[in-house]
């Protein structure tokens, strides 16, 4: 009996509020929308008001709403709304919500797939229904996820360089004209190339979802370091005045074929597992054996970055198999038939191998070019198993994985 006496005094008692003078077109609509969105569907809620015409103002609103509302006079005479939530705008949210967190990490967080209607919005947030759907083309997890998307994404956030101060542009050196000429040369296959880097993942990034915001923020970064890359190999290029080397058909023939890659995962494995992996063998060479400090800088800064970008597509595959293991015989595919169409052309630019050479004989004397020569082939070994080894990572037996690292372009990329 006790405590039959406070309770239904408790219930019969909505919250109230005093919006005063305040027209509902000066701000009492936040007040009122904010006593409302605590109360449970059917909630009651009291307004007290005295400004012109503020009860046809609520009365408006709440039919638009779809709240209840009636009118009535308190003790003191004064004009007194009483407002029922409803059904109605609670619904407006209802069944169109987007799934998860907005920490990738927490229990739940990622939709297997995300519903075009969510649209734009943060991951997490109530999605109003009647927005409109987008049609991004690569919306289901395994399609497009890595596990470590968010750890690299913040260690490139935190590893962007400043390309007009982190290399000294400035610095003095003398190179023979010969040694100069093989630094252009690779300048100029370095910069195609980078094209392909910047271009490839920016054409598959426009389609992802942004429900899954750790993999379009990665790609995004990646696609400013392939922008950095570009800018300092044309500098370099330039630098001494010279013009740009020379551009073969078999290197854009090999680049092209990964814009037809038939979808973002083979396209991340052929570019970044396979070529940018390949890349950093290329890059560490160049670092070791430049002829000038600003050559020496500008590969290391850039295999820093492309050991980041190999990083993604390791663990995108390894997502993508762990899903959907039958889908290692389509990489396998892949790497067959961009073999049987590449198997027409050069490959390497003649140029680029001897420009390569050249950088790591220091000079054109016989002995020296004998011990550059060793060294390229050194490095085309140490390329291929790494490529196998990355391979064997992505759960392919050593014999498939050395025979498909075999079949990778000559172009290195
Ligand atoms: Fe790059
Ligand atoms: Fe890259």
């Amino acid at each position: 009996m006790m405590n039959s006496s406070t309770a239904p005094m408790a219930a019969s008692s909505p919250p109230t509020i005093d919006i005063e003078g305040l027209g509902l077109d000066q701000g009492a609509l936040l007040l009122v929308r904010r006593a409302l969105a605590v109360l449970p569907e059917g909630g009651c809620l009291h307004v007290l008001g005295s400004a012109p015409e503020w009860d046809l103002h609520l009365r408006a609103w709440c039919r638009q709403q779809g709240h209840d509302v009636a009118f009535s006079t308190d003790a003191s005479g004064r004009l007194r709304a009483e407002l029922t939530r409803h059904g109605m705008a609670l619904g407006r949210w209802r069944g169109a919500q987007a799934t998860g967190h907005a920490d990738a990490h927490a229990a739940g967080a990622l939709a297997e797939q995300a519903q075009p209607e969510w649209g734009l919005a943060a991951r997490g947030a109530q999605v109003e229904a009647g927005s409109p759907a987008y049609a991004f083309g690569l919306r289901e997890k395994h399609q497009l996820w890595a596990d470590t998307a968010a750890d690299l994404y913040a260690q490139a956030a935190a590893a962007q360089w400043d390309p007009a101060t982190a290399i000294a542009w400035a610095a003095p050196f003398e190179l023979a004209s010969e040694i100069e000429a093989a630094v252009v040369q690779l300048m100029t296959y370095l910069i195609e190339n980078e094209n392909a880097a910047l271009l490839v993942p920016a054409r598959h990034l426009g389609q992802i979802h942004p429900h899954y915001r750790e993999v379009v923020q990665l790609l995004a970064l990646q696609c400013a370091d392939e922008a950095r890359h570009v800018e300092v190999f044309t500098r370099r290029a330039t630098l001494r005045g010279g013009e740009p080397g020379l551009s073969t058909a078999g290197g854009q023939a090999s680049l092209k074929t990964l814009f037809d890659a038939p979808d973002f995962s083979t396209a991340t494995f052929l570019l970044s597992v396979l070529g940018e992996g390949t890349f950093v063998n290329l890059l560490n060479f160049l670092h070791a054996h430049a002829p000038d400090p600003v050559t020496r800088q500008i590969a290391r800064l850039a295999a820093r970055d492309e050991a980041r970008h190999v990083a993604f597509g390791m663990a995108h595959l390894e997502h993508r198999l762990a899903v959907e293991p039958d889908y290692q015989a389509r990489l396998a595919v892949a790497v067959q038939q961009r073999h049987e169409e590449l198997a027409g052309t050069a490959g390497l630019n003649e140029e680029v191998f001897d420009a390569l050479v050249l950088l790591a004989a220091g000079n054109t004397t016989v002995a020296a070019v004998a011990r550059g020569h060793a060294q390229v082939q050194e490095l085309k070994a140490e390329m291929a198993a790494g490529r196998r080894a990355r391979l064997q990572r992505l759960g392919f037996g050593r014999d498939d994985a050395q025979r498909l690292a075999d079949m990778h372009t000559r172009n290195f990329m």
